[in-house]
């Protein structure tokens, strides 16, 4: 039996989960050479929320971050989490943006491009995967986790079978949330390792306290990689870390061999990072969240309504809320709560609860409902998406979403052009996704933590809701006005 490989996740989702993303990457590049020493089979560095965190709060521009790091660990494959057609954005892109995106960020030496789709449709993945492969980098197809009465092992197994027939170099079962359960994750990975001939990853995250024991069992079952972190960016929200691993894989015949020295080392050079993020940090992310299990939601959208709901003078309605959560995701078709989709069933749950349901529905609900989004693991409600349809003036759709959209990178480099920036790829494809962030980083070159910016988060207009107008980007949360009320609203992200 061979050993099963370790990824660390420490420079991405470690700190996006424990610390809001906030690793610079000056405290990165002393830890990268010592990283790529110890036999990680792959080093998550770069992509989910570290782009547009690293521009808009720590004023660094996204490629410089991956060729500094590139250049600091040469030797370990470098892995980015992929939002399929959604790029590291909130919304769909024009296909020549996405091959744009890949082909760039494999030119500046991404290797693994771990690509998803937040409704599970995998024609939003087709293009990026096409692009990965193109670019000679590996594609990655992940299957989002989520449970519903329409999510089976079955359901799960069909979409690893679509993955491999689009040619993905492995298939990854991202559970965003940390609700799978181990006994679960075993019938769930003995079952695509049985049916699918590429590599079976996995990604957990320990907020349930259940990440452990579902790697264990996942390893059992003849999982190919799962991601560990290093410990304080580790456990808690984040994923278990490797010296926990480790030590619970002693006397396995799959138990991998890592230097503890080294190990070790890099936990002492991460203490005082992670002390010096502490207002980022926080002791509900680091210890075991029980009710994350009650309330079958990422830990993330949990603290976030908690603050979300008091501001609203809400929190009284918190159970309430939480109870419309199953209704909007079963009238959307049960779309599973990760990036971009978390917020906007969490959003929508609460307009339910203040409004009455359905009687203010957010832009990015209707969409989904008329399949903007892609396609969903059940239908929509027809009722419900009769009433986006008059809400939004336009019909339902079943194509692949990307293909109305025009192609976008020569108007990208026209606005840079006019704008007096820069117009190569990679401005044009962060750009497209941060345009004010972009304009931001070129004004105002020295750090400048915290300033209140525009979230990007795109809004179209839809009867009875003006826009989301503004937000302040230091504690993630923005307004959205309906029908001349503001609503202050987090946001979360969850990858
Ligand atoms: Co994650």
């Amino acid at each position: 039996m061979n050993p099963v490989s370790f990824n660390c996740t420490v420079l991405r989702d470690g700190h996006q989960s424990l610390a809001a993303t906030r690793m610079n990457s000056s405290d990165m590049l002393p830890i990268a050479p010592i990283l790529d020493t110890m036999g990680f089979s792959a080093l998550e560095t770069w992509g989910g929320a570290t782009i547009d965190a690293g521009l808009r709060f720590l004023k660094e521009w996204p490629f410089d971050r991956l060729d500094a790091l590139k250049k600091a660990a040469p030797k370990t494959p470098h892995m980015m989490l992929l939002r399929g057609q959604n790029i590291v954005g909130y919304t769909n892109y024009a296909d020549d943006v996405v091959e744009a995106f890949v082909a760039t960020s494999a030119k500046h030496g991404m290797n693994i491009f771990r690509i998803f789709d937040c409704v599970n449709d995998p024609r939003n993945m087709e293009t990026s995967i096409r692009a990965a492969k193109k670019a000679g980098a590996q594609a990655h197809g992940t299957i989002c986790y989520t449970t519903s009465p329409v999510h089976t092992t079955e359901s799960f197994v069909k979409m690893g079978c679509e993955l491999a027939e689009m040619g993905v170099d492995a298939v990854v079962i991202k559970d965003m949330a940390g609700l799978i359960p181990p006994y679960e994750t075993h019938e769930l990975v003995a079952a695509l390792k049985k049916n699918i001939n590429v590599p079976v990853w996995i990604h957990t995250h320990d907020t349930a306290g259940l990440g452990a024991s579902t790697y264990l069992s996942a390893i059992d079952a003849g999982v190919d990689a799962c991601d560990v972190s290093i410990a304080p960016f580790a456990n808690g929200t984040g994923q278990p870390d490797c010296l926990r691993m480790l030590a619970l894989l002693e006397g396995s015949p799959r138990k991998p061999s890592f230097d503890l020295d080294k190990l070790n080392e890099v936990q002492e050079m991460l203490k005082p990072i992670y002390d010096s993020l502490d207002k980022f940090t926080s002791h509900k992310n680091e210890v075991v969240d029980s009710d994350t299990l009650r309330y079958q939601v990422p830990g993330g959208m949990l603290s976030n309504f908690r603050t979300q709901l008091k501001e609203q003078g809400m929190s009284d309605k918190f159970e309430e809320v939480f109870a419309e959560i199953p209704v909007v995701r079963k009238a959307l078709g049960w779309i599973p709560l990760v990036t971009p989709t978390s917020q906007i069933v969490g959003v929508q749950a609460m307009l339910n609860v203040k409004f009455g349901r359905w009687k203010n529905i957010s832009p990015q609900a209707a969409d989904i409902a008329l399949g903007y989004y892609g396609r969903t693991a059940a239908p929509v409600d027809p009722e419900v998406q009769k009433l986006c349809a008059e809400k939004m003036g336009k019909e339902p759709i079943t194509c692949r979403p990307a293909d109305l959209i025009k192609p976008g990178m020569a108007d990208l480099r026209k606005k840079l052009e006019e704008k007096g920036l820069p117009t190569d790829d990679e401005h044009c494809v962060i750009y497209a996704m941060f345009p004010q962030e972009v304009e931001a980083y070129y004004k105002k070159p020295e750090p400048k933590a915290e300033a209140p910016v525009a979230i990007s988060t795109p809004a179209p207009a839809a009867a009875g809701i003006s826009a989301q107008v503004s937000g302040t980007a230091g504690n993630r949360s923005m307004n959205i006005v309906i029908n001349g009320q503001s609503h202050s609203v987090q946001v979360e992200r969850v990858n």
